[in-house]
């Protein structure tokens, strides 16, 4: 018999003013994207942004609907497009901005279940890591260094 142990490690940053350029610009857009979220249900806006290895960003957020398995994360929302419209660039980071709508949220959220079920599948393919960056509408950011780490 042996114990087979799994950790899960996140770095937190006091606020994305403490990340690289980037990655503060890469959460930028997932801010402008969480304005396009359609949660009528939930009331949960959800921003992200990804960059490719070619520097191309994809940005989207959650889309609801009324039968609402039918929705989709923002997460795999870009994840998809990526995969449709640029299926040979790698995936290099993700961030991800959510929020209650009108409200402030200040801690950071990881990605559902299923859409890390979903990301670790892209890693498989590119055999490769996605960097994730999380967080609220303001305050700290949480940062796994890849998706298998937090599944
Ligand atoms: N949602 C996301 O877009 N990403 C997550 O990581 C968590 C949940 C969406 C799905 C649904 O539209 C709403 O937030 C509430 O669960």
């Amino acid at each position: 018999m042996k114990n087979i142990k799994l950790n899960t490690e996140f770095t937190i940053y006091a606020s994305k003013e403490s990340l690289e350029k980037d990655v503060q610009e890469l959460f930028k857009a997932a801010e402008k994207a969480r304005k396009n979220a359609y949660a009528p249900y939930s009331k949960f806006l959800v921003g992200a942004a990804l960059k490719l290895e070619n520097g191309e960003v994809v940005t989207g957020s959650n889309q609801e609907n009324a039968a609402y398995p039918s929705g989709l994360c923002a997460e795999r929302t870009i994840i998809y497009y990526a995969g449709a419209q640029f299926p040979n660039q790698k995936i290099l980071k993700m961030t991800i901005s959510a929020g209650l709508q009108g409200k402030v949220l200040d801690r950071p959220i990881p990605p559902c279940g299923a859409c890390r079920q979903a990301l670790v599948e892209y890693e498989k393919r590119q055999n490769a890591p996605i960097k994730l960056y999380f967080m609220g509408t303001e305050g700290q950011v949480a940062y796994s260094k890849s998706v298998e780490n937090i599944l």
